[in-house]
């Protein structure tokens, strides 16, 4: 700790005096309030001068969390990839080389007010980073790596630079929860394709992936102690496909992929509909009195646990406790939507009881809004899709609310009657319609601090692959994050859809199938 203090000490010391004898830099006159970040942050100040990313520059962190030094290491990744510069970090190696650093550094100050919240402190030889925790610094890392323009200046010194434009930047999200749901049950989406889906959604900032692991489709998680769950309900999928599974080690490298992105994955196992998949692997788990066969197509509301047996909650516990030992996060999603063939005193005898056992497994509960018809405690989750009355009830009960209003975030919308994929049930949504919203305000007689965040859900009846889901997905996911992080104060759609445009060559870097949307001016 000490012994890195000391390094960065000298390292200021040591530049400070080559300053004096280096010739001064004439950098062309650059805006920071005129960059097209997303979100857009709570302050931005400009100084109109530039840092100039180099082959020389350094990333220091903080030693006092090692997490610091994993957000510096991703940086300078993200570097590599963007500009092509080998740049080091915590080096004691000879100074000379040196002329400018970024340093990412552990901060107690009062004016952090969330463990997301960051402060950039943009200057001509230095960046300087602060933040409380390092999900804070990983933040302030997406807003620089959104600073570094595509092209170098080669005419300024004798090496390429990189002008970041100088100034400060004081930033906070607007909600502590801001979440993408992945359904992976209806099309079965692998490691590979979930982890670029992340890679996008971290880039702007989000910190929730909501992964919907089971359906009337398919069953897509290992579970130990029932082992035909995913050998009989993993193999199906809609359109006859052969669906897939997570063994533990896969959901396990998810899990992991999304910490270092400070991402927190949220498993959601639906029940006790949605369930014709584990019925079809264990037959005794079945309440709707037919037989079960295997289901590939796209209706809802068939199936049902039969909420009145005693296996069925000794196998909820089996599968609760297995997936919650591997989940890190706060939450365990039960679903609860849809039950449309559960009687209703059976449906509330259900979600009491299932509130119990993901409790007893260390997990506070999240369900969609129906589940607000039982008597569900303070700390459950409700996630409002199609009933704001059910919202209200559990918000008045102390419950926090997640935002995922069918008409303005189901990302499976189509965009308009021209959309290749996506269904049309709660209206089609065009970019600006996504966008154009307030979630403060959504819900009438909900209090903001009732709102726990937003989440836009992506389900797949109509997509199985990365770049159908991308196609989707973006650029709607992109105006949900700014809808997440930045105040209502800052969010306008002429102002975002300028800056939305100006994705591009990061969409292009990542090979993202976005949908051009002829509603901005794509260049
Ligand atoms: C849902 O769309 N059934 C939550």
């Amino acid at each position: 700790m000490l012994s890195r203090i000391v390094l960065i000490f000298t390292a200021i010391l040591f530049m400070a005096a080559c300053q004096l004898e280096k010739k001064e830099i004439i950098f062309p006159k650059t805006d920071l309030s005129k960059t097209a970040l997303i979100p857009k942050p709570l302050k931005t100040v400009s100084t109109n001068s530039a840092f100039g990313l180099s082959k020389n520059t350094v990333i220091y962190t903080s030693s006092t969390d090692s997490n610091f030094e994993q957000v510096g290491q991703f940086l300078l990744e993200k570097v590599k990839l963007k500009t092509d510069l080998d740049i080091a970090i915590n080096t004691s190696n000879s100074e000379e080389s040196i002329d400018r650093f970024i340093y990412i550094n552990q901060s107690d100050s009062v004016d952090l007010k969330t463990p997301e919240s960051y402060q950039l402190y943009i200057k001509k030889d230095s960046i300087f980073l602060n933040a409380k925790t390092a999900a804070g610094a990983f933040r302030g890392i997406q807003t620089l790596r959104q600073l570094i323009p595509e092209k170098s200046n080669d005419t300024l010194t004798d090496h390429p630079l990189w002008l970041i434009p100088t100034g400060k930047i004081l930033d906070e999200p607007k909600f502590e929860y801001r979440g993408a749901m992945l359904d992976v049950a209806r099309h079965f989406f692998t490691v590979e394709e979930v982890k670029k889906y992340m890679d996008i959604l971290a880039y702007y900032k989000y910190n929730v992936l909501h992964l919907h692991l089971s359906d009337d489709q398919g069953w897509r998680i290992e579970i130990k102690s029932w082992p035909k769950l995913t050998q009989i309900g993993g193999a199906t999928e809609v359109g006859g496909g052969t669906g897939g599974y997570y063994t533990q080690d896969d959901y396990t490298e998810l899990v992991e992929y999304a910490a270092q992105r400070h991402i927190t994955i949220i498993p959601e196992i639906d029940m006790p509909g949605h369930t014709n998949a584990a019925s079809l692997s264990y037959p005794i788990l079945n309440g709707n009195g037919k037989k079960v066969k295997a289901y590939t197509g796209t209706r809802v509301g068939f199936s049902t646990f039969d909420a009145r047996k005693d296996t069925v909650y000794s196998f909820l516990d089996d599968v609760i406790r297995e997936v919650a030992s591997l989940s890190p996060g706060p939450y365990f999603h039960i679903g609860g939507d849809e039950s449309h063939v559960t009687k209703k005193r059976d449906y509330i005898h259900f979600v009491e009881k299932v509130e119990k056992i993901v409790q007893k497994h260390g997990k506070q509960m999240m369900g969609w809004n129906e589940i607000a018809q039982g008597n569900i405690s303070a700390s459950t989750v409700t996630q409002l899709w199609n009933e704001p009355h059910n919202a209200l009830k559990a918000a008045k009960n102390g419950s926090k609310i997640v935002l995922s209003p069918g008409e303005k975030t189901y990302l499976d919308m189509k965009y308009d009657s021209l959309s290749k994929f996506g269904l049309d049930w709660a209206g089609l949504i065009p970019v600006d319609v996504a966008y154009k919203w307030n979630p403060e305000t959504y819900v009438e007689g909900l209090s903001i601090e009732s709102i726990l965040g937003i989440e836009a859900p992506l389900w797949s009846e109509t997509i199985s692959n990365s770049e159908e889901l991308e196609y989707l997905a973006f650029p709607r996911a992109i105006g949900y994050a700014e809808l997440g992080w930045s105040t209502s104060e800052n969010c306008n759609w002429e102002d975002y859809r300028e800056r939305l445009v100006r994705q591009v060559p990061f969409l292009n870097r990542m090979n993202v199938n976005y949908y051009p949307t002829k509603l901005v001016d794509w260049e």
